[in-house]
């Protein structure tokens, strides 16, 4: 099964240039799940709710997630991308899989970051594990979170937990850890994971961020798959075994599940 990332620089408020960007880069590559960064259709920086009102869109049927399920389709792959959301009088920083046949799955932040409380509810669908098949390469199952939510290690454990093998992890990292932390939550689940980073700053007229890149993917034994640089807008890809994230075995007297001491987690 070929997994990959596309880090690009998303440009604040232009979601038409975005999608141009997006399609570039994945150009004529070929992959069986790919993963976008967070609100790669709107950028990071908001200031008002005028803009979340413009730039944020209804799930499944906004022209964001149509594209996407357009890119799927021709590419018959399934891809993971943050999206800023509406839904009704509500804004989510969400993420969706996209498969090829035009089906979306949903999934809400449950961590917002910084500012973000200022614009964002908080997610509110339960961590949930998706099956993902094609008939040349099987199946995969993948969970999704966002940026932030790599500090509560509950989020990944408990998609692991649930069977998941891929963690799919769209992000807007702007503090440094991150990176280095993926590698811990791949290796204490034994699972692996895609963090789908972005480059460069939105800048506004009363504040600006900077993004750090450096998107990582990790194999279940802490192996660093691929790694991009602060800048690059690329897409990098690798083969993997899904099934490698069944074995919890750490050596011959430990499992990484059967081990845990449960009764006294409580
Ligand atoms: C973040 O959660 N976007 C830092």
């Amino acid at each position: 099964m070929r997994i990959g990332y596309l880090q690009f620089e998303p440009v604040f408020g232009k979601p038409e240039t975005n999608k141009q960007k997006i399609e570039q880069l994945l150009g004529k590559e070929t992959f069986d799940l790919m993963v976008l960064p967070e609100l790669s259709q709107s950028g990071y920086v908001f200031s008002s709710k005028n803009e979340l009102e413009e730039l944020a869109e209804e799930i499944p049927n906004g022209s964001f997630c149509s594209f996407l399920k357009k890119m799927s389709a021709e590419k018959e792959g399934f891809i993971v991308s943050g999206i800023c959301e509406r839904s009704g009088n509500n804004f989510y920083n969400s993420s969706i899989l996209v498969s090829p046949d035009g089906k979306i799955e949903t999934y809400r932040k449950l961590h917002l970051f910084y500012e973000e409380k200022l614009w964002f509810s908080p997610g509110n669908i339960p961590l949930t594990v998706h099956e993902i098949r094609h008939e040349q390469w099987g199946s995969a199952r993948i969970g999704m979170m966002i940026c932030f939510d790599w500090r509560f290690p509950e989020v990944t454990r408990i998609l692991a937990l649930k069977g998941a093998q891929i963690i799919c992890h769209p992000s807007n990292l702007v503090m440094p850890h991150c990176q280095d932390a993926m590698i811990t939550r791949a290796l204490e689940n034994h699972i692996f994971t895609i963090t789908a980073n972005r480059t460069g700053r939105d800048v506004k007229p009363d504040k600006q961020m900077q993004f750090t890149g450096k998107s990582i993917m990790v194999a279940p034994d802490g192996a660093v798959l691929k790694k991009s640089s602060e800048k690059a807008e690329e897409v990098l890809l690798i083969d993997i075994d899904p099934g490698l994230a069944d074995n919890k075995n750490v050596n011959a007297f430990n499992d990484a599940f059967n081990d845990r001491r449960s009764d006294f987690y409580r």
